[in-house]
């Protein structure tokens, strides 16, 4: 018979480190799926999402929230995205934008994480990796990437002659899901805004999107990433610039598939021609 300690190691190597609730929620089901974007919509185009009272607010307002007024369950989902939109838009620097983040009380990710995982590298680089959201290691530091995927993902920068101080490094989502679950839909429309701000800000030549959820989120393509990987894609910024980005596979698939690193390491070979040509 398993002693309580034994139980709640094989929980926290199971990556279920985070009890929440007794009832299970189906956050599936609560994103309004007619709502969510399937096309990159330039900024002049993005007032499709009815004006709240939150949305009508002006840009300096907007800057300084009421935290705990978003973080009441009974606030719309809709006005939780237009605050993360009126936050994102009024940060001008990077450094402006984490704090708007570290403010934001709209994604319910925030009060089961430990720590906002916004970024590591260099802001100026002219490549960016994006991935999907932050593990147990990241949460607890506050890095992006510094667990075992992570170490696999410097090893492959090395590959191609680039390192931390050379790229930079973000995800979609800043902060941990419980137990390392994917973030549902609608946890990424909340933090769309940011991601999109933080890629306008950093504003860099070439992206990467390191797995199926990323690329998905950046590009809006419906694929499975071992169909889209290896191929050039685009992300239209809000202010409407194009960016190509490079799908592939994200190095914690890699951890567990390692006969795939040959796609991987194909569309890194890919990324480091194009880089080559941008930047000579
Ligand atoms: N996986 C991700 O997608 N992001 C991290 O920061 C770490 C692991």
């Amino acid at each position: 018979m398993s002693t309580l300690s034994e139980i709640l190691h094989f929980y926290a190597e199971a990556g279920v480190d985070t009890p929440l609730d007794e009832a299970p929620i189906d956050r599936f089901s609560q994103v309004d799926t007619k709502r969510a974007p399937t096309q990159p919509v330039p900024a002049a185009a993005r007032s499709t999402v009815a004006p709240s009272p939150v949305a009508a607010k002006s840009a300096p307002e907007a800057a300084g929230p009421a935290p705990s007024t978003l973080s009441k369950a009974s606030v719309p989902d809709d006005a939780k995205i237009a605050m993360a939109r009126q936050m994102a838009a009024s940060a001008n620097t990077l450094e402006e934008l984490r704090e708007q983040l570290a403010a934001f009380d709209g994604c319910n990710l925030k009060f089961t994480a430990k720590n906002l995982v916004f970024a590591d590298g260099n802001p100026q680089a002219a490549i960016m990796f994006i991935g999907e959201a932050p593990g147990r290691e990241e949460d607890l530091e506050g890095v992006p990437f510094i667990g075992r995927s992570g170490q696999l993902l410097d090893r492959m920068f090395a590959a191609i002659g680039l390192d931390r101080q050379s790229v930079y490094i973000a995800n979609t989502i800043p902060w941990r899901p419980p137990g390392n679950r994917t973030p549902t839909p609608l946890e990424t429309e909340i933090c769309r805004p940011f991601f999109e701000r933080q890629i306008e800000l950093a504003n860099p030549k070439l992206l990467v999107a390191l797995g199926g959820p990323a690329a998905k989120a950046l590009t809006n393509a419906t694929e499975g990433i071992l169909r889209l990987r290896g191929n050039w894609k685009t992300h239209l910024t809000v202010s409407g610039n194009q960016i190509p980005v490079m799908p592939t596979l994200h190095p914690a698939y890699l951890l567990r598939n390692s006969a795939q690193k040959r796609f991987a390491w194909r569309d890194f070979v890919n990324i480091k021609l194009r880089l080559r040509a941008l930047t000579d």
